[in-house]
């Protein structure tokens, strides 16, 4: 029996109107569009404002423009993974929500938490689903509103995230193309170093827990970025030793886009030129786990069947690792 591979068939993403520009961050906070730009890429990322709207609705736009791109209903998705680490509420899934909001009555789904790895992680969890052969169409999504988490009075973390969704759908093939490799790492042992304090059940939430600010993202950013810079270089040249890539090979680097440097690491360790590394960190900031998907949504007229593509994240927990996959369609 042929083996059956998890293709990506349909992209769709989403990002709000709203444009924080470092020009406006610099007077909220201590800093500098040039200070800004040099540490980290970043000129400018999308914020969802408006009372009410949450994680869920920027997901909504982002598989409805995936669904009409490939032409079939909602319906007919069995699976839905959603990726985020600012669910609309601790419970129930996202995942339900957007399952109810978008009319995909027949699919199961649940939400996957590994901060910025969330995208790589349940598109590997997705392929499972197919290439075993449960499911046929199986919706991978990744998204933050990473404002709702973020301290506007701390310039270390505020000039980094911005809010964004991305989502694919996987469906099976029997040609070699789609998800074809992984390498996936977790270390519990940094979870001091990036996370949110409280909210869960070690420190629920208080009156103390508010007033101490620790429902907002927290990350030694200095450290983290050591441990990123290593990581994510490691997990992708990896990838490529086990599958005999030569940078040549490669016709696009999709990583995570967490620091402009971390990215120029990995394509350095690669060998890959800075002409076939996707970058959306000018324009969108870290959108957590709408980083790679909105990549590949922005990139995908440029994309060919039979590219291969390495996607590499590192996040939060700490996660993270590498995804190997050969493009599936030329639009
Ligand atoms: O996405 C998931 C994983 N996350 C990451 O991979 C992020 C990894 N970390 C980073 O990207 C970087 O560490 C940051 C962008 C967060 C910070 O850049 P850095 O080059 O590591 O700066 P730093 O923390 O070493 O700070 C350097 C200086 C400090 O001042 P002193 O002590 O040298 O006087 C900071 O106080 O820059 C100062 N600083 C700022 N200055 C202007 C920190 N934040 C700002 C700011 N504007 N926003």
């Amino acid at each position: 029996m042929q083996k059956i591979h998890a293709a990506i068939t349909a992209v769709g993403g989403y990002t709000p109107d709203y444009i924080l520009t470092n020009h406006e961050l610099e007077t909220m906070v201590d800093t500098n569009d040039e200070w800004i730009t040099t540490r980290t890429g970043i000129k400018e990322r999308r914020i969802l404002k408006g009372e009410g709207l949450a994680t869920s609705d920027m997901a909504v736009p982002a598989v409805n423009e995936l669904l009409k791109k490939r032409g079939i209903s909602a319906e007919e998705i069995e699976l839905i993974i959603f990726c985020t680490v600012t669910p609309d509420m601790p419970f129930p899934a996202t995942a339900n929500i957007l399952a109810d909001k978008i009319g995909a009555k027949n699919a199961w789904g649940f939400d996957l938490s590994a901060a910025c790895s969330g995208f790589i992680f349940g598109l590997t969890t997705g392929a499972q689903f197919i290439e075993s052969g449960k499911h046929k169409k199986v919706l991978v999504v990744g998204g933050d509103k990473m404002s709702s988490i973020i301290n506007y009075e701390d310039r270390t973390t505020c000039i980094i995230f911005g809010d964004g969704c991305g989502a694919v759908l996987l469906e099976p093939t029997t040609e070699n193309e789609g998800v074809l490799d992984s390498v996936l790492y977790s270390d519990g042992s940094g979870r001091d170093l990036l996370n949110i304090r409280a909210g869960g059940s070690l420190r629920p939430a208080s009156h103390e827990t508010v007033d101490a600010k620790e429902h907002f993202t927290y990350q030694e950013g200095k450290t983290v970025f050591k441990f990123a810079v290593t990581n994510m270089a490691d997990a992708a040249a990896e990838i490529m030793e086990r599958n005999n890539l030569t940078a040549d090979d490669v016709a696009w680097l999709v990583p995570h886009q967490a620091n402009k440097r971390i990215i120029d690491a990995t394509a350095n360790r690669m060998g890959v030129s800075s002409d076939k590394v996707m970058i959306n960190i000018d324009h969108f900031g870290n959108t957590t786990a709408g980083t790679i998907p909105l990549c590949l949504w922005e990139w995908e007229n440029r994309l060919k069947k039979g590219d291969n593509i390495i996607l590499a994240a590192f996040g939060g927990g700490f996660t993270w690792g590498a995804v190997y996959l050969k493009w599936a369609y030329t639009l």
